[in-house]
């Protein structure tokens, strides 16, 4: 399988870089992951551990995500990764520190705003044309609503085979959108790290898992 590191022409990618300068976001991550994969990741955004070594996912929500794959029975060698956001949107808070009680400011992971999505959007629309993914698996809001729009809610829809085209940005400026001529396999299920604030939705992801894998099966 033809291993793929980077798609992304240069200049699409430095245009995206410029469009952040207005925000509170730094660092910025390449998708990962071969062409045709079995598997296309859409998630929210990277976070601390991601921008400084670069790979998707490889933080605490990519540990949880890695069971996730073990329970599929898929290497991560089959699965693209990407996300709405490629910088990690960040807040500043200040918190006491040390023995003195000094105060630091602390940067904390936040979700990416729509202006934020919408600077992002051409290099997702980018690697979905050109990485050609058989199934996209989407995680949480950000990813699902980034394809499909906000009348897809994950709660609603999760551990669902939806085949619909998918949104693409038309016009940044107005921030109109354009459905792809092509219809893609979508299959929505939690984020990761939705888990950490909420372990119920661990067995509901499983259940999600178990019906991914029947239709991962009937593709073979
Ligand atoms: N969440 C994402 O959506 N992407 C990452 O790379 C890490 C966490």
């Amino acid at each position: 399988m033809k291993r793929v590191m980077n798609v992304l022409p240069k200049d699409l990618v430095e245009q995206c870089k410029k469009r952040m300068e207005p925000y509170n976001c730094e660092g910025f991550v390449y998708g990962r992951g071969p062409e045709k994969p079995e598997i296309m990741i859409v998630g929210e955004a990277p976070g601390e551990t991601e921008i400084h070594n670069g790979i998707p996912f490889s933080g605490r929500a990519g540990k949880v995500l890695n069971e996730f794959f073990d329970y599929l029975d898929i290497s991560r060698d089959d699965i693209y990764f990407t996300s709405t956001v490629r910088s990690r949107p960040y807040k500043i808070v200040p918190k006491k520190a040390g023995p003195n009680g000094e105060v630091i400011q602390k940067k904390y992971n936040r979700a990416p705003n729509m202006k934020e999505q919408i600077a992002h959007a051409p290099i997702v629309d980018y690697e979905i044309r050109h990485i050609k993914p058989k199934q996209i698996v989407t995680l949480g809001n950000i990813g699902l609503q980034r394809l499909l729009g906000k009348d897809y809610k994950i709660s609603e829809v999760h551990g669902q085979l939806i085949q619909a085209p998918v949104r693409q940005l038309k016009n940044m400026d107005i921030n109109e959108w354009e459905l792809s001529e092509q219809e893609y396999s979508i299959f929505p299920t939690f984020h990761p790290a939705s888990i950490f604030y909420n372990r119920s939705l661990l067995e509901k992801v499983y259940e999600d898992l178990d019906e991914l894998k029947k239709i991962l099966l009937s593709k073979k």
